[in-house]
C-alpha cells in the first residue's frame, strides 16, 4: 500500500477513469447511433481500424483508391484472422464471420450510409483535403466525418467540409487492432454530441480514449517528439542507440527510442522532421538520424535502421555503418565525445516529456495531467508501475526536475534552448504543488485539494 508501485497503479487505475470524463460533456448529452462505419484508405492502418469494428460486430466498409492496396490489405486481415485461430485464440467460425462484415469498396458511394468514416489516407494535407471534399458530398446528414492524422490541422481538415461540427480526430496507433489507446481529437467546432458518441464508440471496440486539442502531433507525438530530439543530442555528444536504449529499457519502457523508430519506420519522423525544417528555417538539421534514413534504413521493414535485423528476426543487432554515420558526424559539430551517465539519459529523455507535457496542460490541449500519464501508458510502452511521465515528476518534485532541467540547459550540445521550462511547471514548482493540482488552461486548483 505504501510503495510508490502500488501508488502509480492506483494512480493508472483512476487516470483511466478520468480521462473517460470530458469537459462540457454530461450524461444529457445526446449521442448519435453507429451501427455501420466506413474507413477510407486501406493501408497499414486501415485495415487494423477496420478490423476493431468487426470485432465489435459493427459492419464496415473499406475503401481505397487501388486495387492493389485494397486487395493487400484484405490479404492482410485474413492473415490476421488465420493467425489468432492458429494459435487457438479465436475459433474458425468466429473468424470468418467477423472477416464477413468487412466489405471492400472503391468506389466513395459505397461509404454514403455509413454513420462513421474513418479516414486513413496519405499523411497529405492535398490528399486529405480531395478525400473530405468528397466524404462531404455523399455521406449522409448526421453521419460523423473522422480523419486519423497523426500530425495535421484537424481543424484545417473539418474547414473542407460544410459540416465542420460532425469533423473531429480519432488518432488510432499502429498496429490499430492491438493497440489501446486512442487519442479523440477535439477540433474548434466539433459538436458536443458527435465528441461523445466517439467516445462511446471508443469503449465499445475496446479502446482507452482520451480527448486531446488540435496540435503539431496532439499530446502523445508532440511530447515523442521532444523526447527523441534528446534522445538524438546524445548521439551526437557521446552516447550510442543501445546505451539510450538500454538506459530507459532499464527503467521500464518497452522499448527505447531507436528501436521504438525502428518499429515504427525511421520514414514517418523523418517525413516530420523535414516539414519542421521547412517550418522553421532556423532549427538545426538532426544530420545523424537524416543520414541514416538517406541510406533507405527505414527500421524493421527494410532489414537495416538505427540497428541491422537478420531475416524473419526481430532481435536489434548492433551495426558499425550507424557508428560511422555518428562519429563523423560528430567531427563535423566539433563535439568531444564524453561518456554520458545512464542516469543523466534516463533524466534527459523523462523531463523532455515532462516539460512538453506541462506546455499541453498549460495550453490546454489536455485537460489533465493524469490524461497525458494515460496516453503514455497505453500508446508509449511507459511502464506502468512508474505511473506516467507526468505522475513521475509529481512523485520526484517539481523542485527537482526543474533543477535538473537547469542543470541540462548549462550544457551547449544539451539545447539550452530546449529545456526552457514550461510556466506551468515554474509555477507549480514555486508553489510546492504537483501536476495534480493543476487542471485544464493551466489553472489552478485550490491548494488543499484533492491530489494522487
Ligand atoms: N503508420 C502509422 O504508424 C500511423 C499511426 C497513426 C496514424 N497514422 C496516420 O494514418 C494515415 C494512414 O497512414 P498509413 O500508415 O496507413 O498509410 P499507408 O500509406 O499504409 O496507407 C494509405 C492508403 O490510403 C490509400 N489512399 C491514398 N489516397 C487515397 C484516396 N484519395 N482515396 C482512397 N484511398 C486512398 C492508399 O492507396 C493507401 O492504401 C496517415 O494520416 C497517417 O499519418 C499512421
Amino acid at each position: 500500500m505504501v510503495s510508490d508501485e502500488s501508488k502509480a497503479l492506483r494512480h493508472a487505475f483512476f487516470a483511466e477513469r478520468a480521462a473517460s470524463k470530458v469537459r462540457g460533456l454530461d450524461e444529457k448529452t445526446a449521442q448519435r447511433k453507429i451501427a455501420s462505419v466506413a474507413v477510407i484508405g486501406a493501408g497499414t492502418m486501415g485495415g487494423g481500424i477496420a478490423m476493431n469494428f468487426a470485432n465489435a460486430g459493427i459492419p464496415v466498409t473499406l475503401l481505397d483508391a487501388r486495387q492493389e492496396a485494397l486487395d493487400r490489405g484484405l490479404a492482410g486481415i485474413r492473415k490476421n484472422y488465420e493467425g489468432a485461430v492458429a494459435k487457438g485464440k479465436m475459433k474458425p467460425d468466429e473468424a470468418t464471420k467477423r472477416a464477413a462484415l468487412i466489405t471492400p469498396a472503391m468506389d466513395f458511394a459505397a461509404a454514403k450510409n455509413a454513420d462513421l468514416v474513418i479516414e486513413a489516407v496519405f499523411e497529405d494535407l492535398a490528399v486529405k483535403k480531395d478525400v473530405f471534399k468528397r466524404l462531404d458530398a455523399v455521406m449522409k446528414r448526421g453521419a460523423i466525418l473522422a480523419t486519423n492524422t497523426s500530425t495535421l490541422d484537424v481543424d484545417r481538415i473539418a474547414a473542407f467540409t460544410k459540416r465542420p461540427g460532425d469533423v473531429l480526430g480519432l488518432h488510432f496507433f499502429s498496429p490499430a487492432n492491438i493497440m489501446r489507446l486512442l487519442e479523440v481529437v477535439r477540433a474548434k467546432k466539433t459538436r458536443p454530441d458527435v465528441l461523445a458518441t466517439a467516445m462511446a464508440v471508443a469503449r465499445k471496440i475496446g479502446k482507452t480514449a482520451v480527448v486531446s486539442g488540435v496540435c503539431d502531433g496532439f499530446i502523445g507525438n508532440r511530447m515523442i517528439n521532444a523526447y527523441s530530439q534528446q534522445a538524438l543530442l546524445m548521439l551526437e555528444e557521446g552516447a550510442s542507440p543501445q546505451q539510450v536504449d538500454k538506459a530507459i529499457e532499464k527503467f521500464g519502457f518497452a522499448m527505447g527510442p531507436f528501436r521504438m523508430s525502428d518499429l515504427a519506420g525511421n520514414d514517418i519522423s523523418w517525413h516530420i522532421r523535414k516539414r519542421h525544417y521547412a517550418e522553421h528555417p532556423k532549427q538545426r538539421p538532426m544530420r545523424i538520424a537524416d543520414r541514416v534514413c538517406e541510406l533507405g534504413r527505414f527500421g524493421q521493414k527494410t532489414g537495416l535502421g538505427w540497428y541491422r535485423y537478420e531475416a524473419g528476426k526481430r532481435d536489434a543487432l548492433p551495426d558499425p555503418v550507424v557508428d560511422e554515420i555518428i562519429a563523423e558526424e560528430r567531427k563535423a559539430l566539433k563535439i568531444t565525445p564524453r561518456k554520458i551517465p545512464d542516469a543523466e539519459i534516463i533524466d534527459r529523455l523523462l523531463y523532455a516529456l515532462v516539460n512538453e507535457g506541462a506546455r499541453i496542460l498549460e495550453e490546454g490541449i489536455a485537460q489533465r495531467a493524469s490524461d497525458i500519464d494515460v496516453v503514455y501508458l497505453t500508446g508509449y510502452g511507459f511502464p506502468v508501475h512508474r505511473g506516467g511521465p507526468m505522475f513521475h515528476a509529481s512523485r520526484i518534485g517539481l523542485k527537482s526536475v526543474l533543477r535538473r532541467m537547469k542543470e541540462f540547459a548549462a550544457n551547449p550540445h544539451a539545447g539550452p534552448a530546449f529545456w526552457k521550462p514550461a510556466k506551468l511547471l515554474v509555477k507549480l514548482a514555486a508553489e510546492g504543488l504537483s501536476f495534480d493540482d493543476a487542471s485544464d488552461k493551466g489553472s489552478m486548483k485550490k491548494k488543499g485539494g484533492r491530489r494522487g
